[in-house]
């Protein structure tokens, strides 16, 4: 379990992440609660900049990809640690920028990107933005033109690689909504409409082949094709590729069914990657372009625990058990969207064997909100707290207010010490926006 140093159980028998005891934190903060590990998520960041710093000279950047996890302290740690961010929203920009992060480091993705948002985007000064429609590619231009700049952008290709993952995060075959395909010629039409266009400098391509992928061959693979049609562009239309984007999507532990990488070990993956590019550019004798990477899941996944007390527990002889906890689909939608696998424990008896297999459900009224079914625990008792590790990424990020329970807050860890970097929420805040007109009064 502690093969990133970030868990371990300590001498009662509690469990701990980055140093504090969960069940320490439980009574501090309250449930369900998701907790930070920091330590693991700059230990991340690191590893991913020195290896483009000692493996490819430092032409690159990393991105973080903060979908994963957006608030004004990821951006700040992002920011601290030298690396730039991409996001794909004006909320996500906004938050960026209340932190205080350059918005040169800033890529602005999203598959239809609003009028609004492309508009904010030019107001802050974004970097790049990765054009994903021939209307984005319009509107940027008439953007840019209005302000009298020059905006670069990317060009979000679709490398036509399937990567092994999960069918529902795939996004890089060739029926997706996301990328120009380069095998139907869309990919070479999109090139030649964006470098005829005044207001945008093309700076080259982006791919994001999925996520949760373990097969380093599969990033290769986009890399060969990408290099591929780089080399017939610049032999088509004079077009040298400065930036090449490889996207994220690399692997976590979730379960003892995925592979357990330690932080070092995803320099593997760079590595792979940065060869492919050497090597397709020897190839080609194309000039090396700028790398970029997007790693979200894999930097804050396994940083993320979240903690909740168990309420009502129901057996159904024969059948199964369920043991309620006071989170849910509103806080960690990931099961009933993908069927994603956790592992569980109980933080205040994690030195106990496991004795039985529970569903571990939710307080949401609907029949499907569960954090998962087939979870390994000791007969848990009402009162208990239950850590669900690895729920750094796609978790907060993706919780809702649904049957109006709060979004939990999250802590972060550091030395054994939790501070809020996003505070609880508050019964006046679920009513904040609702609006009750004089005539229903
Ligand atoms: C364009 C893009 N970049 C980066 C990522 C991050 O992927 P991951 O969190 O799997 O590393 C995603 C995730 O969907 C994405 O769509």
């Amino acid at each position: 379990m502690n093969f990133r140093n970030t868990l371990k159980i300590n001498e009662k028998g509690h469990l701990e992440i980055g140093g504090a005891d969960c069940v320490e934190l439980a009574k501090q903060f309250g449930t369900p609660l998701y907790v930070y590990d920091e330590a693991h998520i700059r230990n991340m960041m690191r590893v991913y900049r020195e290896t483009i710093e000692e493996e490819y000279a430092g032409r690159g950047l990393v991105l973080y990809a903060s979908k994963a996890f957006s608030c004004e302290a990821m951006y700040a740690i992002a920011k601290s640690e030298g690396i730039g961010a991409d996001v794909v929203s004006g909320g996500e920009l906004y938050t960026a920028m209340q932190a205080g992060f350059p918005a040169r480091d800033i890529y602005m993705h999203g598959n239809n990107k609003l009028p609004q948002e492309i508009s904010y985007a030019l107001d802050c000064g974004v970097g790049t933005i990765v054009v994903d429609a021939y209307s984005e590619a319009d509107l940027i231009e008439a953007e840019a033109q209005r302000r009298g700049v020059i905006q670069n952008v990317l060009l979000r290709i679709n490398p036509g690689v399937e990567a092994h993952t999960h069918a529902y995060v795939q996004t890089a075959t060739p029926d997706s909504k996301f990328g120009f395909s380069i095998q139907d010629g869309a990919a070479e039409q999109i090139t030649r409409y964006v470098l005829a266009r005044k207001h945008l400098r093309l700076m080259g391509y982006h791919c994001h082949i999925g996520s949760q992928i373990f097969e380093k061959q599969s990033f290769v693979l986009a890399v060969e094709k990408c290099l591929k049609f780089m080399a017939e562009m610049r032999q088509k239309l004079n077009f040298e590729t400065e930036e090449l984007n490889m996207g994220g999507g690399f692997g976590v532990w979730y379960t003892d069914a995925d592979a357990k990488i330690p932080a070092e070990g995803y320099r593997d993956y760079l590595s792979a990657l940065i060869a492919a590019v050497k090597k397709g550019c020897a190839d080609y004798n194309l000039r090396l372009p700028r790398i970029l990477i997007e790693p979200g899941r894999s930097i804050v996944a396994e940083a993320g625990v979240t903690l909740y007390t168990v309420g009502a527990i129901r057996e159904i002889p024969g059948l199964r058990k369920y043991v309620a906890i006071d989170g849910g689909m509103f806080e960690n939608p990931r099961f009933c969207l993908y069927r994603s696998k956790y592992t569980a424990l109980l933080a205040n008896r994690a030195a106990e064997p496991c004795t039985e297999r529970v569903s571990l459900a939710g307080k949401c009224c609907e029949s499907g909100d569960l954090i998962g079914d087939d979870f390994n625990l000791p007969a848990a008792n009402t009162g208990d707290i239950v850590a669900v590790l690895t729920t750094g990424a796609y978790n907060y990020s993706m919780a809702s207010n649904y049957n109006r329970n709060f979004i939990p807050p999250a802590v972060l860890v550091k030395d054994g010490k939790a501070e809020y970097i996003v505070k609880p929420q508050t019964y006046e805040d679920l009513v904040r926006n609702d609006v009750l007109p004089a005539r229903l009064k």
